[in-house]
């Protein structure tokens, strides 16, 4: 039989065993369709909550949004008195796993809260709290529950700068906030009952702990060692059946996928562009030609007329730079740059070269609108943008040569600095 029992018979929610000492005492929302604004969801989300009992005390961790207290509190009675609640532990202060804590520190006063050191201004700008009681951890800090105990570990920004894991040690099991969580509804809970998950898995990751590959991978290096019989993250299925199937799973999707085809030291230039009337066109192939004149930098040349988005976003995550060619039109970039450039906020592109340029034909705001935007990503900017006013002449191609020179020069550390002239910005 595959369903699990999760209310009584007269419809009272009811925790479910993990094992003899650890329950789930979380909430399912069915009905949500969008999280967060930008994230779908077909099936609903869960907010996983757990409770965990020790010889000497219990510990809550995580609680659930607040419109579904009522579930969360019935669970937790089901199981623990509030008296016997020793520990609080919030791996992660967004409101959908915060939602209950007012409430809960109300009923189990005497509970002493355990967060990461991130999260305090955040604890204290969402409890509005003067007086407000609770100790900051991070990795290799624990507490004890008598038989059994809790680790924690900082793992910040995934997804938020506060967020952290805990483990249990006698219980071989990971308390892991977002990270390998998803958004799935399924009231069969784990992962080897519920319907098929991948794809929430892989969409969950790619949105929101993709931009933060990197602090993925030091997480990672936390978690490998650790001996698991079991994941329960906040949301989603709870990964009892091959756990570290999914933990090699995030490894595998935050390892670069372009290394080997690059040589040692070399760096990756992306020239994209589009065209009305092949003016910019031409511009980018001059770009391309002179930056192809430093050996090191691997050029390529690409009309955004002619690609899909997602593969363009793949490739830039992990270029070294990005030249973006616009038109002027109605006094703007126009709309596939700007697409492009709202596909990128799922990567990161922290100190990345960006470059600009584009012919126009009235005035060329463009070109400065999509520097503007450049940095706003994090992108630096060091070479002024390239505009040419509509068809570029001999000497302007030249200029445009010029100017993946210096781009690609910029890449490999070649470049002269020079000197600023401020009537030229
Ligand atoms: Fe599930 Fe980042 O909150």
């Amino acid at each position: 039989m595959n369903s699990v029992r999760l209310e009584s018979e007269d419809g009272v929610p009811l925790a479910v065993a993990l094992s003899e000492r650890v329950h789930w005492v979380g909430a399912l929302d069915p009905n949500l369709r969008t999280f967060d604004i930008i994230l779908k969801t077909a099936n609903g989300t869960s907010y996983n909550a757990y409770v965990i009992r020790g010889s000497e005390g219990v510990a809550v961790i995580d609680t659930v949004k607040e419109g579904f207290a009522n579930d969360f509190f019935a669970r937790l009675e089901s199981v623990a008195d509030y008296s016997e609640i020793k520990v609080i532990v919030l791996n992660h202060l967004e409101p959908d796993h915060t939602g209950a804590l007012p409430e809960l520190m109300k009923r189990a006063p005497q509970a002493q809260l355990f967060i990461s050191q991130k999260a305090q201004s955040m604890l204290k700008g969402l409890l509005k709290q003067d007086e407000l009681s609770f100790t900051p951890v991070l990795t290799g800090d624990k507490v004890s529950l008598g038989d059994r105990s809790l680790e924690f570990l900082h793992t910040p920004y995934l997804h938020w700068p506060d967020t952290q894991c805990t483990y249990a040690p006698e219980e071989a099991m990971l308390f892991s906030g977002d990270v390998f969580g998803c958004h799935f509804c399924d009231n069969r809970l784990y992962n080897d009952k519920v319907g098929d998950f991948r794809f929430s898995f892989e969409y969950y990751y790619a949105h929101i702990m993709r931009p933060f590959k990197e602090y993925v991978v030091r997480a990672l290096e936390l978690i490998e060692p650790l001996p698991l019989k079991l994941i329960a993250p906040t949301h989603g299925p709870i990964l009892r059946d091959r756990p570290q199937h999914y933990i090699q799973r995030y490894r595998q999707l935050s390892s670069p996928a372009l290394h080997n085809e690059l040589r040692p030291n070399q760096k990756t230039l992306l020239i994209f562009y589009i065209s009305s009337y092949g003016n910019t066109r031409r511009m980018a192939e001059a770009i391309y030609q002179g930056a192809m004149q430093v050996e090191d930098v691997r050029v390529s040349l690409y009309d955004l007329e002619g690609g899909e988005v997602s593969p363009f976003v793949d490739l830039i995550e992990e270029a070294d730079g990005l030249v973006l060619g616009t038109p002027t039109i109605n006094g703007d970039a126009v709309k596939p740059i700007w697409d492009l450039l709202s596909s990128l906020t799922v990567v990161n592109l922290k100190n990345k070269l960006g470059g600009v340029f584009g012919s126009y034909g009235w005035t060329g705001e463009g070109v400065r609108l999509v520097e503007d935007r450049l940095r706003g990503l994090k992108l630096r900017v060091p070479i002024q943008g390239l505009r040419v006013k509509l068809i570029p002449t001999d000497d302007e191609i030249l200029e445009c040569k010029a100017f993946g020179l210096e781009l690609a020069q910029e890449l490999t550390g070649a470049r002269e600095s020079r000197v600023i002239n401020f009537a030229d910005l």
